[in-house]
């Protein structure tokens, strides 16, 4: 498959490029600075900001199969990268029929009841920034998608090893929640789903399999 990854020169994009180009796919990595990556033959960085209209995003992500989401803005920018961002991704995708979108988002954004746990209580805008990009790719698209939320972001190497639906957050690494991304892809018990992740103790591939 060609796949388009909004927020290609972040930390997870990376590990997700590279999973995704070991399984013999090319990758398309949009983001603002795309001079940060190395173009090959499997992967071609273009400038991509999701301030951009929906008519112009479709035309950076024409042609690909299947679009990723894993930009944000560090707290920045919420209303316009973090939630309408997505929101126009989710658009252009639809127009285009690209049916398979992947979502990377914060563990329980859209369960506000739990916004006030530790680990979490400190980031109540973007998870209201998520909560608004999440509901709309869930109650309003016609997409096959696949939301993978998560809580802190290690930069450890991966255990390959993770548990679904915690109750309680905790913290992923970077590689761990990376090939859950890259492994959803082609898992069609995953559409239509919500997955939380952190770190545990199933192997990534034998949790996904477990998704009903
Ligand atoms: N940090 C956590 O603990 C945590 C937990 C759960 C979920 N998440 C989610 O995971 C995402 C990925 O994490 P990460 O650590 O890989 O993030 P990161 O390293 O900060 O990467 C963010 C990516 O988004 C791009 N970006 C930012 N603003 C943009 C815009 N307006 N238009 C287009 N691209 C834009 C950046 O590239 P340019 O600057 O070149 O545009 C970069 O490629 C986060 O953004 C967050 O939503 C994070």
């Amino acid at each position: 498959m060609n796949i388009f990854i909004a927020g290609g020169s972040g930390r997870v994009a990376h590990y997700v490029i590279e999973d995704l180009i070991a399984k013999g796919n090319t990758v398309v990595a949009g983001c603002r600075h795309p001079e940060t990556l190395k173009a090959s033959e499997s992967l071609k960085p273009v400038k991509m900001d999701l301030h951009a209209t929906v008519e112009d995003l479709e035309k950076v992500i024409a042609g690909c199969d299947a679009v990723y989401f894993l930009a944000g803005s560090r707290g920045k920018d919420l209303f316009q990268t973090d939630s309408f961002g997505a929101v126009k991704l989710i658009k252009a995708a639809e127009k285009l029929k690209i049916n398979r979108f992947i979502m990377l988002s914060s563990m329980f954004a859209l369960d506000p009841k739990k916004w006030n746990e530790p680990g979490i209580n400190t980031i109540t805008d973007y998870n209201i920034a998520k909560f608004f990009a999440d509901s709309w790719l869930e109650k309003n698209t016609t997409l096959d998608w696949t939301i993978v939320q998560a809580e802190l972001l290690r930069e450890e190497p991966g255990s390959g090893k993770i548990v679904l639906n915690p109750e309680h957050e905790g913290p992923v690494s970077i590689p761990n929640i990376a090939k859950v991304l890259a492994d959803v892809l082609d898992m069609k018990n995953t559409y239509h789903k919500l997955i939380m992740v952190k770190d545990g103790t199933t192997p990534i591939l034998e949790a996904l399999e477990q998704v009903k």
